[in-house]
């Protein structure tokens, strides 16, 4: 395994699966870690986790491609996803997310430096549209226009460490956990 797993990850995962009835419904909590820990699953990490849960790596597979919080490829330490979804997408989106591709130079759907963008479904926050998401936190109501004092302020989080992840483990009982919005125009 490329991906190193030591006991003290070792330990997060027996700690996370051990507040569970049945070890499978830990799932989402132990590949959140997993995510957080290395950004993304290579097969060895999908086997580990299918391991540690005792279910087939093709149900970890099928979670990997369905969420988008999880990834199978490396990303980018600051992560874009704007929603594309109807309300967001009447409210701009599109060309927000082809803007922020001009600014940080980064197609939409591939990795460049430090960036990873692409488009992403419903982000669960319609009213407020539109929506991207980066890393675990959200960002309403960001118009196309301001799609350049949006990376703006994204370079300014990165740099103070405000878009690091906040560690998911520490929260089985899972809920919404979106500092929403640290942006404001
Ligand atoms: S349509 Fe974008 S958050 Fe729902």
């Amino acid at each position: 395994m490329q991906m190193e797993i030591n006991s003290d990850l070792e330990a997060k995962c027996d700690a996370i699966i051990a507040q569970y009835p049945k070890k499978k419904s830990a799932a989402m909590m132990v590949m959140h870690l997993i995510q957080e820990q290395f950004g993304y699953f290579d097969d060895d990490a999908i086997k580990y986790v299918a391991g540690k849960l005792g279910v087939q790596p093709i149900e970890i597979y099928g979670m990997l491609s369905f969420y988008p919080m999880y990834s199978s490829e490396p990303r980018g330490r600051v992560h874009i996803k704007v929603c594309r979804t109807l309300s967001c997408a009447m409210a701009g989106s599109i060309k927000l997310g082809h803007e922020i591709s001009k600014i940080i130079n980064c197609p939409i759907g591939e990795t460049r430096g430090i960036y990873t963008l692409e488009f992403v479904e419903c982000l669960g926050n319609c009213a407020k549209a539109p929506n991207v998401q980066v890393n675990d936190k959200l960002f309403d109501g960001v118009p196309p226009e301001d799609a350049e004092k949006f990376v703006e302020k994204l370079k300014e989080l990165d740099a103070s460490g405000g878009l690091a992840p906040a560690p998911t483990w520490e929260k089985p009982a899972g809920g919404g956990d979106f500092n929403s919005p640290a942006y404001k125009g």
